[in-house]
């Protein structure tokens, strides 16, 4: 199973996703052979590490995000990948514009696996103060666990809950 985690800026909310879900699979769902990336719809930070309020937030928490690098999502990655989240409703649509009509993988949005948190989207923290980096981290981590009972069940995520 491949999930890429899709945000804007490749820099917040996806890499910490990334993260989060790598570290809670490995204890939740250590069975499934997951693969997990996290990219960008758009390019502004390509290359980069992510931001440095994510990072700590993050590492608080005991994730580390020090070592990836943004980059954008790419053409392949609708062939690649078995499972498209978006972190928000924007970013969804610009998959949807972008998935090519072969695409094998599923989009959809991240917080469909959280459907008790009463938000649906995971709100971009990137201009807002501290507090937001807490938000998002609470919303993934939520997300994530859920993301791990559907990796669990002998059918898989095969799809993707409707999110509120
Ligand atoms: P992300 O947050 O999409 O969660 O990585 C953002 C990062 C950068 C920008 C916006 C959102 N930006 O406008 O540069």
């Amino acid at each position: 199973m491949r999930v890429l985690f899709v945000c804007l800026g490749n820099i917040c909310r996806s890499p910490a996703a990334e993260s989060v879900m790598r570290t809670l699979a490995a204890r939740a769902a250590p069975h499934v052979a997951l693969t997990v990336d996290s990219a960008g719809t758009a390019a502004y930070h390509v290359g980069e590490p992510p931001d440095r309020r994510m990072c700590a937030a993050a590492a608080r928490r005991g994730y580390d995000l020090s070592g990836l690098r943004a980059r954008s999502v790419e053409p392949q990655d609708f062939e690649i990948f078995d499972l498209i989240l978006a972190m928000d409703r924007q970013n969804l649509r610009t998959l949807e514009q972008r998935a090519p009509a072969t695409a094998r993988a599923r989009l959809g949005l991240f917080l469909a696996y959280a459907p008790d948190v009463g938000f649906s989207e995971v709100p971009d923290p990137y201009y807002g103060g501290e507090n937001g980096f807490e938000q998002v981290l609470d919303l993934i981590e939520t997300a994530a666990r859920g993301l791990c009972a559907a990796l669990n069940t002998t059918t898989g995520p095969a799809r993707i809950p409707r999110a509120g």
